[in-house]
């Protein structure tokens, strides 16, 4: 099996068999997490830059981690104290940043396709860290990772996305990935933070918490979007923990067999209780620990295909 895709700009335009194509490669780099020495020689002559024009603790860490650890040579670019602030397009940024002799671009932009319009401007291979509300494709896939990591695949697999799923990236990539592999997704929100359509992506949806929840094998949690939230989509941050926060009382709905996710950072008291989020069914860190691998996979797969 191959990979057809020379960037990775969202799960949503990828076949199930290259989204497993990962997950299986992934599982090598993960084994090499757990060695003394867990750097390999691998990309060691490529050079990378990691390009984060929004805020961003685990990707931009774990891409460099991934990087570092394939022997490639890393450039962080934030923001903060580049020439950016003084007007330059991002086309030019990314232009001057390849002339360089930079071979790839990690990106993380507030703007939709931004990923998109980087590979085709640009001529360069891109590889999505989250562009504005569209797609997290990373994410989606270490979450992908570390579900079958438990459950061994995906069909009869009872997935709840709960939160707000309207303003989410991460949920978009879940979506898309999940529905490929065949589990059975539920969207779980109040009504104004449910996607404006969310029949486009053809599954469930409940604005019934306590019968989505009921059986359900895996609960993805979302970080409720505080930098959003000032167009009143909620009443107050204690009202939506009452109703739809993941409290002990509400985790003892799911099935016996089941695990807690979140992508990070959490709302502590908001969206997830603490004692929830620290509890033994609670996988967070494993798929923190998980992304590095992915990401390690993602750079080895596309770095194959520079020359093609
Ligand atoms: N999950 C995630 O994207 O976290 P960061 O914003 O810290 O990268």
């Amino acid at each position: 099996m191959s990979f057809y895709h020379h960037s990775l700009l969202g799960l949503r335009e990828l076949s199930a068999e290259e989204i497993l194509y990962i997950l299986d490669e992934a599982k090598a780099f993960r084994q090499i997490l757990e060695r003394d020495i867990k750097k390999v020689p691998t990309l060691r002559w490529l050079t990378v830059v990691n390009l984060f024009y929004e805020p961003s603790t685990r990707t931009r860490i774990s891409f460099e981690l991934a990087e570092k650890r394939l022997s490639a040579d890393v450039i962080n670019f934030t923001q903060s104290g580049t020439s950016v602030a003084k007007g330059e397009s991002l086309r030019d940024t990314v232009n001057n940043i390849l002339a360089m002799k930079v071979d790839m671009v990690v990106v993380r932009h507030s703007s939709v396709s931004a990923p998109n319009y980087i590979e085709r401007e640009c001529n360069v291979q891109v590889i999505n860290a989250g562009d504005g509300t569209n797609e997290h494709p990373t994410q989606g896939l270490l979450d992908l990772y570390t579900i079958r990591e438990k459950f061994g695949q995906f069909s009869g697999l009872k997935v709840v996305i709960l939160g707000d799923i309207r303003h989410s990236r991460v949920a978009h990539s879940n979506i898309w990935g999940l529905k490929k592999l065949g589990a059975k997704v539920i969207l779980c929100a109040p009504r104004t933070l449910l996607p404006q359509y969310p029949e486009v992506f053809g599954v469930d949806v409940s604005t019934n918490i306590e019968e989505a929840l009921s059986g359900a094998n895996v609960v993805n949690v979302l970080r409720l979007q505080l930098e959003r939230q000032k167009a009143g989509y909620i009443p107050s941050l204690r009202e939506y923990r009452m109703f739809w926060g993941l409290t002990q009382e509400r985790v003892k709905l799911l099935d016996p067999d089941h695990i807690i996710m979140h992508p990070g950072p959490m709302n502590r008291g908001v969206e997830i209780d603490p004692d929830v989020a620290d509890a033994n069914d609670s996988v967070i860190l494993q798929q923190v620990t998980n992304g590095v691998a992915i990401r390690m996979a993602v750079l080895y797969i596309l770095a194959g295909k520079i020359n093609e």
